[in-house]
C-alpha cells in the first residue's frame, strides 16, 4: 500500500511559518511559494454561483407573518409616527392591503385592534363582544380571504382602561380571573372563522384553559401559537404608540419574562408543549437570539420569533439618518433570526421584503 500523505486540518502555524520562506529584503523577487494551506475556506466564496451554492440559510416569505392594525370606521388610515411605513387601517383599507400582500406571496397576518378610549373598561369587554369592530371585520376578512391565515391575539391591553394584559385587582394583576376572561375573548375569535390564536398575555395556564375552551366548542382545528417566552421589554414602545396601550402605571414585570433569564424559558415552553400549544414564540427576537436557539434545540414544535416594534423602529430612523442601509440590515436581521433557528418570523418589514423580492 501507498503511504498517503495526511492532509491535517489543523496545520500547524509554526510550520507553515517555517516553510513559508519570506525574503523581506528583496521583494522584486519574492522567493515565497504558496503557504501550505489545505483549508481555504475562501474557496467558497470565490464567485455568486458558489457563495449561493453553499447558502445554509434563506428567508422566503412562506416564513413570514405580517403583523397588522386595524382602527373602526371606514376609509381612514394613518400611520404610526414611530413605525415609519406601519399604517392602522379600518377593515376597507386592510382588505386591500391583504390582497395587495397576498399578490407578494405573503398568506398570514396577525391582526392587532386600535381601539378607542372610550371603548376601554377594566374587563375588557369589547374583546368578546360579537358586535365589535375587531371581531366583525375578522369575519369580514376571512370571508374575503379564505385561503389567507388569520391570526388575532389574546391579550386584554388592547381593551383595558389600565393597559394591562391582566385584570387588575387591588393594584394586582390577577391570573385566574384573567383566563375566563382570555377565553371568553378567544372564543369570540375563533367564532369569526380564523385561524390561529396568537395568546401574548403571559398569565400562567392560558393556553391550556384556551385550548379547553376552543375545544369545548367544537373549535378543535383552531391553533394556538403561544407568546412562549415574552420579555418585559423596552422594545415594544412603538406598538403601544400604535395601539395607545401603555400601562396606565406601573409595568408588565409581574407577568412579563425578566430578561436576564434563559432557563425559565424552557420552563415556560414545557408548561405551553403541554398544556397544547401548536407554536412556541420567542419575543423580541433580536437581543434573545440566544432563546430562539435554546428553544429550538430543545423542543420539536415550530419556533416563531416575533421582530417586534422597537426593532422596527430602530432599523427605520438610523436608516432615515442615512446610518445604515435599511434594506441590507433588514435583510441580515432577519437570516439571524432565521439562523438562530426560528421556523416562522413575525415582522413589520414583511411586505417591504416580499416587495423587493419580487420586484
Ligand atoms: C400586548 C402585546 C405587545 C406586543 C404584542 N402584544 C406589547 C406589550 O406586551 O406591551 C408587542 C409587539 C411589538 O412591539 O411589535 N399584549
Amino acid at each position: 500500500m501507498e503511504d498517503v500523505p495526511v492532509r491535517s486540518i489543523d496545520y500547524p502555524m509554526t510550520a507553515i511559518l517555517r516553510n513559508s520562506v519570506v525574503s523581506f529584503g528583496k521583494i522584486n523577487k519574492p522567493t515565497m511559494t504558496s503557504p501550505p494551506l489545505f483549508q481555504r475556506p475562501r474557496r467558497n466564496r470565490k464567485s455568486a454561483a458558489i457563495r449561493a451554492l453553499v447558502e445554509e440559510t434563506q428567508v422566503t416569505v412562506n416564513d413570514l407573518i405580517f403583523p397588522m392594525f386595524l382602527i373602526e370606521g371606514q376609509n381612514r388610515r394613518s400611520e404610526v409616527p414611530s413605525m415609519p411605513g406601519i399604517f392602522r387601517l379600518t377593515v376597507d383599507l386592510m382588505l386591500r392591503e391583504i390582497e395587495e400582500c397576498m399578490k407578494l406571496g405573503l398568506r398570514v397576518f396577525d391582526i392587532f385592534p386600535a381601539i378607542e378610549d372610550h371603548w376601554k373598561d377594566e374587563t375588557a369587554t369589547r374583546s368578546y363582544d360579537p358586535q365589535f369592530f375587531y371581531l366583525k371585520a375578522l369575519s369580514e376578512i376571512k370571508k374575503k380571504f379564505p385561503e389567507a391565515c388569520i391570526m388575532t391575539d389574546v391579550a386584554m391591553d388592547p381593551y383595558s382602561s389600565d393597559g394591562h394584559d391582566g385584570l387588575l385587582k387591588d393594584g394586582k394583576i390577577v391570573n385566574d380571573e384573567t383566563l375566563q376572561i382570555l377565553g371568553k375573548m378567544a372564543l369570540a375569535q375563533a367564532e369569526t372563522g380564523i385561524d390561529i390564536i396568537g395568546p401574548s398575555d403571559m398569565m400562567d395556564g392560558r393556553v391550556g384553559y384556551i385550548r379547553s375552551v376552543l375545544d369545548e366548542q367544537g373549535f378543535t382545528e383552531v391553533s394556538i401559537m403561544s407568546y412562549t417566552a415574552k420579555y418585559a421589554s423596552g422594545f415594544y414602545n412603538p406598538f403601544r404608540d400604535a395601539l395607545d396601550s401603555a400601562p396606565k402605571f406601573g409595568d408588565k414585570k409581574t407577568y412579563q419574562m425578566n430578561p436576564a433569564n434563559s432557563r425559565e424559558a424552557l420552563l415556560e415552553a414545557q408548561l405551553d408543549v403541554n398544556e397544547g400549544a401548536d407554536f412556541l414564540m420567542v419575543k423580541p427576537a433580536l437581543a434573545y437570539l440566544d432563546i430562539i436557539q435554546l428553544i429550538r434545540n430543545n423542543f420539536t414544535l415550530p419556533v416563531a420569533a416575533y421582530n417586534v416594534s422597537g426593532e422596527y423602529a430602530m432599523i427605520k430612523a438610523a436608516a432615515k439618518n442615512g446610518w445604515l442601509d435599511g434594506d441590507r440590515v433588514m435583510r441580515e436581521i432577519l437570516l439571524s433570526i432565521k439562523r438562530a433557528g426560528a421556523d416562522i418570523i413575525l415582522t413589520y418589514f414583511a411586505k417591504e421584503f416580499a416587495s423587493a423580492k419580487t420586484s
